[in-house]
């Protein structure tokens, strides 16, 4: 069953277009990537989906248009989005920001245990659960990050280039970390990454963005055979 379709997607900022005609289609339970060059759209293509930008064309979740909604609105139906820079709250504690992830919810003891979960998913995290925000290396901020996204219990998780500013190893660990996640809860994400080797790792598909349009589109296999793909996104 599809949950999120984008058709013909387009978003300004100002007299400025952006996006040109972005098309996505994520299956309930699928992880889609999106690959772009800097400045290609991918980040107000996730906006465009949280309610934050102007869109025209259409985007539906769950078969209902989404189109127009306020970002809380598009919150409370189960998307979260993981933005690009974190958003790590640096005067609270680690358990303070995961339960600021929870805000909507008030099952407080299905909140107290997806609190576990996640200090389980992320050890380094439990290590630090009192300090504050303030205190985190870049790596634990953005295990923070995803884990402030999962507490809201989404249907569709949209992650931001995760693994930007991280040393490889992190990136690598924080994306094992989200693949269990993914396992686990079955929640469906959509994977903006520079690194395309990584979002690989995650992925069943991935959709190309140039200049604000959806150029390509296929399965992770797929893709990864194409010349244009191999060169511009995984290194050769
Ligand atoms: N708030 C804004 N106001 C005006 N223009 C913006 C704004 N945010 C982004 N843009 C422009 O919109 C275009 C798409 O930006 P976007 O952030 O979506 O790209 P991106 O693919 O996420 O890039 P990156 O890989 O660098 O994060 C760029 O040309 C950018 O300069
Ligand atoms: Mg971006």
């Amino acid at each position: 069953m599809t949950l999120l379709e984008l058709t013909d997607v387009t978003a300004s900022y100002g007299p400025v277009q952006v996006l040109d005609g972005v098309s996505l289609t994520v299956p309930d339970g699928g992880a889609v990537g999106i690959l772009g060059a800097n400045g290609a759209g991918k980040t107000t293509t996730l906006r465009a989906i949280s309610g934050a930008v102007r869109v025209g064309g259409s985007i539906t979740f769950d078969g209902e248009n989404i189109v127009g909604l306020r970002p809380e609105q598009v919150a409370a139906r189960g998307i979260a989005h993981v933005p690009e820079g974190r958003g790590t709250l640096s005067d609270l504690s680690v358990r303070e920001n995961l339960r600021v992830g929870a805000y909507l919810r008030s099952d407080r003891k299905q909140i107290a245990e997806d609190i576990d979960y996640c200090l389980d998913l992320f050890p380094q995290l439990r290590n630090r659960v009192k300090s504050n925000g303030s205190a985190l290396s870049g790596g634990e901020q953005q295990m923070l990050a995803v884990a402030r996204g999962f507490m809201a219990k989404p249907r569709l998780l949209l992650l931001d280039e995760t693994s930007l500013g991280l040393a490889p190893s992190t990136a690598k660990n924080v994306y094992e970390a989200v693949g269990r996640l993914r396992r686990e809860s079955g929640i469906a994400m959509i994977v903006v990454e520079q690194n395309a080797n990584l979002a690989f790792t995650l992925v069943d598909s991935a959709t190309v963005l140039e200049t604000g349009r959806s150029v390509l589109s296929g399965t992770t296999e797929e893709l990864r055979d194409r010349d244009e793909i191999r060169r511009a996104y995984l290194g050769g």
